[in-house]
């Protein structure tokens, strides 16, 4: 038996699946992080924890939990947790991908999708009681997107089924950029890899599809913009700090690029001074980019998952330092 500490609401199945496994849970059935000094006096008895994306796994709260043998984030990006240090412990952490794959491409195409046709534009428009007549080039002219191109800053999963939906579903020629090249998807969908300059430079979509780590923190500044085409959108599902808001908002004011559409925010939950305030061609939505009720269950499971296998001495199916731990 161990002691399992789950830092916020996940529902009751995955709690209930620890317990029947035998653990000895503590559910903080709550909606707000916790502050570092409460994450670091909560975790200090914990064998494993079930934590969020807004919980910050640092050294501080590591050095707290000297029983900690596992974490498992509810959520494929894991930069709210510091791996290396974790791994300097001996502690296993895991992360939640591929369930949640389709959902957040959906969503990413979602957000393209209604900016490129300036839907909650039209939405205030209606409401505000502005339709008085029909115009054959009204003020919400939006853009084409079937036939154009899509580039992918990241062609990873996520970035992959973002790239099937732009090159089967609207005929884009699909760029994008990776690590490596991805025959597979080159070949299913006649994508091509190309520089990041170069896909600024082509794209009409710039979909940002990367992990949050050092090296993509503000990987989009004004200098970064400015190799768009003003008639270009921007859309992120990804990470919030990989984006200097104050600059894009800078680059909507002056017509730099044509739109954005934003899923996650540079200072989580808030958002830069001014870009609430702005309302043409941007989209904003809370971090919903996973949040089907289907996806977010299956998230829980999978993280309990990969909790109960590391607790057991398995190696988690999702583990992300297994092999650093020298473990199959
Ligand atoms: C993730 O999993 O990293 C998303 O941002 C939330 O689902």
């Amino acid at each position: 038996m161990a002691n399992v500490f789950v830092t916020q609401h996940i529902g009751t199945a995955g709690v209930q699946k620890l317990r029947q496994a035998g653990h000895e849970v503590t559910y903080r059935d709550k909606t707000e992080p916790m502050t570092a000094a409460e994450l670091q006096t909560a975790v200090r008895p914990a064998d494993g924890l079930v934590c969020l994306l807004t919980d910050r796994l640092d050294t501080a709260v590591l050095d707290a939990a000297p029983n900690l043998k596992m974490i498992a984030n509810v959520a494929v990006g894991y930069d709210n947790i510091d791996v290396a240090a974790a791994t300097e412990r001996g502690i296993l952490v895991s992360n939640t991908p591929d369930v949640l794959t389709e959902a957040t491409a959906d969503h990413a195409f979602a957000l393209l999708l209604a900016l490129a046709r300036r839907l909650p534009e039209a939405d205030a428009f209606m409401r505000a009681g502005k339709y008085e007549k029909f115009e054959m080039f009204p003020p919400l002219l939006g853009l084409e997107v079937t036939g154009k191109t899509l580039g992918i800053v990241g062609l990873g999963r996520i970035g992959a089924a973002v790239a099937r939906r732009g090159a089967l579903g609207f005929g884009m020629q699909v760029l994008y950029t990776a690590n490596g090249a991805k025959t597979a998807v080159e070949q299913a969908l006649g994508a091509q890899k190309v520089s990041l300059p170069e896909l600024l430079r082509q794209s009409d979509f710039v979909s940002i599809n990367v992990p949050l780590t050092p090296e993509t923190r503000h990987l989009f500044t004004l200098d970064t913009l400015r190799q768009m085409k003003p008639t270009a959108c921007l859309i992120n599902t990804a990470r919030g700090p990989i984006v200097k808001e104050a600059d894009l908002l800078q680059a909507l004011r002056e017509g730099i690029i044509w739109g954005a559409a934003l899923d996650v925010f540079e200072a989580e939950p808030q958002m830069t001074p001014g870009l609430a305030d702005y309302h043409e061609r941007l989209v904003v939505a809370p971090h919903l980019g996973s949040a089907t009720g289907e996806t977010r269950q299956k998230m829980v499971e999978t993280a309990v998952t990969n909790l109960l296998a590391g607790l057991s001495n398995q190696t988690p199916p999702n583990a992300l330092n297994a092999a650093a731990l020298g473990r199959e």
